[in-house]
């Protein structure tokens, strides 16, 4: 049987699989005791500690500790270690959120990632709307199924160099609307802890649900520096609810960054004119109750093909200088 700092240094060397460093860089080894009979008792940290990864890391602890050093005993438990690599990268969230349904608010999300990621960052999109998710259909990835060995181990499907993952990949599409709701929860725990996203992440773009309430509530739990973007259209209606929808994020902890106005009036090919459809004003008066920016206005569009505007085209550039404004004012 080895001495206590032989073990210690033992234990330290092994290598947390999810930072791919030793316990002793990332300060993993928690506590560590031997009793009087030599058993001895662990408190580990690892970065991810989903079920599988603990069974896996239980079994390298107890051959090093039993086969290998000679104890007779061994009794351990794992705690999550938010320690963060030198250099890692932090990925940053951005929800899209609004009051009312219908306003544009997937359209909004799959084209504002389309723009980051031409302007060079890499993009994931969770689309946590349980009622009507649209992002993969939006991305033409409607079948796609996330791949790996488990919820807790998921690669995303990936459409345009855009990660995707989508309650529409767990949700049956017969499930009634009343269970939808309730299995939420514990999706997005998935969402926020199981997906292996591309180690290049910069931005994760949330599709929330229309209205405040419970999702709001669990993406402050997971993501709690999680940024809010306001979706409204002109309508002074919609306009009211989105203010809603930004004070009850306020309220719980987000920071709302900006107001996004959608269809915002149609531009008029034969003339060039501005036709104001729906209205006039709700943008500007959800940002200026909720004192942040109106990042842009966005007129009523169709792409030239499938869902998502080209660099080219009107909204196109639109989203693009959009994706600017956002990088500007997160980085
Ligand atoms: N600027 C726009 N120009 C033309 N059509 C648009 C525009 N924005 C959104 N739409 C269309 O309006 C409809 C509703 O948009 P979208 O699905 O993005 O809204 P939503 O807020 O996500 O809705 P839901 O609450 O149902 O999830 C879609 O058919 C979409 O293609
Ligand atoms: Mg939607």
């Amino acid at each position: 049987m080895t001495n206590y700092d032989e073990l210690k240094k033992h234990l330290e060397k092994l290598i947390d699989p999810g930072y791919n460093l030793p316990l002793k860089k990332t300060e993993g080894l928690k506590k560590l005791s031997v009793g009087p009979t030599g058993v001895v008792n662990v408190e580990i940290a690892l970065k991810d500690i989903s079920t599988e990864s603990q069974k896996e890391f239980k079994l390298v602890v107890t051959k090093l500790v039993k086969l290998e050093l000679g104890f007779p005993g061994i009794k351990i438990s794992f705690v999550k270690n938010p320690f963060v690599e030198e250099g890692a990268k932090k990925i940053i969230y951005i929800g899209i959120a609004s009051g009312k349904g219908g306003v544009g608010k997937s359209t909004v999300t799959a084209n504002l990632a389309y723009a980051l990621s031409r302007l060079g960052k890499k993009v994931g999109i969770v689309d946590a709307d349980v009622y009507g998710a649209s992002i993969a259909d939006i991305y033409e990835v409607p079948d796609a199924k996330p791949t790996g060995a488990s919820e807790e181990h998921m690669y995303p499907p990936v459409s345009r160099g855009i990660e995707i993952i989508s309650t529409a990949f767990f949700i049956d599409k017969e499930t009634p609307i009343m269970w939808r709701g309730p299995m939420l929860g514990s999706l997005l725990n998935h969402f926020f802890t199981g997906v292996k996203w591309h180690e290049k992440t910069d931005y994760i773009l949330i599709d929330l649900p229309p209205g405040t309430g419970d999702t709001a509530l669990d993406v402050q739990k997971y993501a709690p520096q999680t940024k809010m973007i306001i979706i409204t259209t002109p309508h002074v209606n919609a306009a009211s609810v989105a203010l809603k929808a930004g004070l009850g994020a306020e309220k719980i902890g987000h920071k709302v960054i900006g107001v996004i106005e959608n269809m915002s009036y149609y531009l008029n090919p034969v003339n060039q004119q501005k036709d104001y459809i729906f209205g006039k004003g709700g943008g500007k008066t959800v940002s200026e109750k909720l004192k942040v920016e109106l990042l842009a206005e966005i007129p009523i569009n169709q792409p030239k093909s499938g869902f998502l505007y080209e660099k080219d085209e009107y909204n196109g550039k639109i989203y693009e200088e959009l994706a600017k404004k956002i990088i500007g004012l997160i980085e």
